[in-house]
């Protein structure tokens, strides 16, 4: 099959590997139809993460079941289905308490956690490919209606959407609550959308890049350019002084500011001033152990000093970590059914897999327009 394999820094390219096959009595065979390209592979792309060459790429996976393995009941060959990124057992301490994203027993280097052609998440091919092997098929498949339709929207729910919602469901959001999203990236889209959808009187979305900020007034948010204003005291103004209930971060480790200067601490420390006294914030965008590349030396070492002591004074939860995804999807999904939601009004591109090349480099530059790329292997 085609797939897009890992070469190192900057450096991807669409080969041809060997098919994948039923290894376990429960690994289904999908034929994929669309895979995203994510925030999160520009991470080991920018060799700001260790990966292995050969790999490859991606987590963000839905197509048609092509085989599945004697021991899967559940699931049948030719059923639509999404495959949530978080790759997990079912039956482990985390999984039956619903934290999928933590799962004890799917990496096999020991770390709670596995997933699809992502550092440190196993040994697991990713999707974009045309074919793709899912272990414990029956417990992370969801189904979705046959057919094409909703294919943009259905596609966000292997991660994006599910992780925009976990950052509200982290950070409290509730009917009538002011929210202060921070990145305008997908997650951060995802983010808006879902506090819209969960009933937030007023959303802020804070970027600097006036595309995304764009999508973010589409879906019925207060656009904030960084690049032009400054975002704390226009978030304080925009709630009479009061500050927001509710802040996510939808960045990560990479916060820059407008001239692409790195600040790993600047998202964090805006939160901790536009969220109000005994308000929350959930952190979706990812921060790592160790980043040798950071901008400070306290941040190669994952330690990223923000305003701690401001937070504690104020009372603010703070909730963070990978969103696993079972906990969502079957109710996003039915929200697109019922065309509720539409996650998939953030596509910008679609392209044929033997685009990925320029799909990753675009993405990465965060050129204008570029907003979310979805690949199709069998285009
Ligand atoms: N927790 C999870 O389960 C999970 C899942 C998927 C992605 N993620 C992470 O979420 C983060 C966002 O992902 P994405 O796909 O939207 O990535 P992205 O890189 O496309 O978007 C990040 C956005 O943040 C903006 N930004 C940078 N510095 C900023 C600042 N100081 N203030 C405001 N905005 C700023 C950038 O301009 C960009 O638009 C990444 O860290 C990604 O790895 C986490
Ligand atoms: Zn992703
Ligand atoms: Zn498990």
């Amino acid at each position: 099959m085609k797939a897009v394999v890992f070469k190192g820094p900057y450096d991807v390219s669409v080969d041809e590997v060997p098919d994948p096959t039923i290894q376990t009595p429960l690994d289904a065979i999908i034929r994929i139809t669309s895979a995203n390209i994510c925030g999160s592979d520009l991470h080991p792309y920018e060799g700001r993460v260790d990966f292995e060459t050969g790999m490859v790429l991606g987590h963000e996976n839905m197509g048609v079941v092509e085989e599945v393995g004697a021991g899967v009941e559940r699931i049948k060959v030719g059923d639509r289905v999404s495959v949530p990124f978080n790759l997990a057992c079912g039956t482990c301490r985390n999984c039956t308490d619903g934290f999928t994203s933590a799962c004890l027993r799917a990496n096999p280097s020991g770390q709670p956690g596995a997933g699809y052609g992502y550092p440190a998440m196993g040994p697991y091919w990713g999707g974009q490919a045309e074919l793709l092997r899912v272990p414990w098929a029956d417990f992370n498949l969801l189904e979705l209606p046959q057919g094409t339709e909703h294919e943009l929207d259905f596609t966000m729910l292997s991660d994006i959407f599910p992780t925009g919602y976990h950052g509200t469901e982290l950070a409290k959001v509730a009917p009538g609550k002011t929210v202060a999203i921070f990145g305008a990236g997908p997650v951060g889209l995802m983010a808006a959308h879902s506090a819209i959808l969960r009933g937030a009187s007023q959303v802020f979305v804070v970027d600097h890049q006036p595309d995304r900020l764009a999508l973010a007034e589409k879906f019925g948010a207060s656009p904030v350019n960084a690049a032009e204003v400054d975002v704390v005291e226009a978030i304080m103004d925009g709630t009479d002084g009061f500050g927001v209930d509710s802040g996510v971060e939808a960045v990560g480790y990479q916060a820059h500011d407008p001239s692409g200067q790195e600040h790993p601490s600047l998202v964090l420390d805006n939160l901790v001033s536009v969220v109000r006294a005994t308000g929350a914030i959930g952190v979706v965008g990812v921060y790592n152990p160790e980043d040798p590349d950071a901008a400070t030396d306290s941040a190669k070492e994952g330690r990223v000093a923000f305003d701690f002591g401001t937070a504690f004074t104020k009372g603010i939860s703070i909730g963070t970590g990978q969103c696993p995804v079972k906990r969502y999807n079957r109710e996003l999904r039915d929200l697109i059914i019922r065309d509720v939601a539409h996650p998939g009004s953030i596509v910008s591109h679609e392209l044929p897999l033997t685009d990925a090349v320029q799909g990753y480099d675009q993405f990465d530059k965060r050129v204008d327009g570029w907003t979310k790329v979805v690949l199709h292997p069998a285009a």
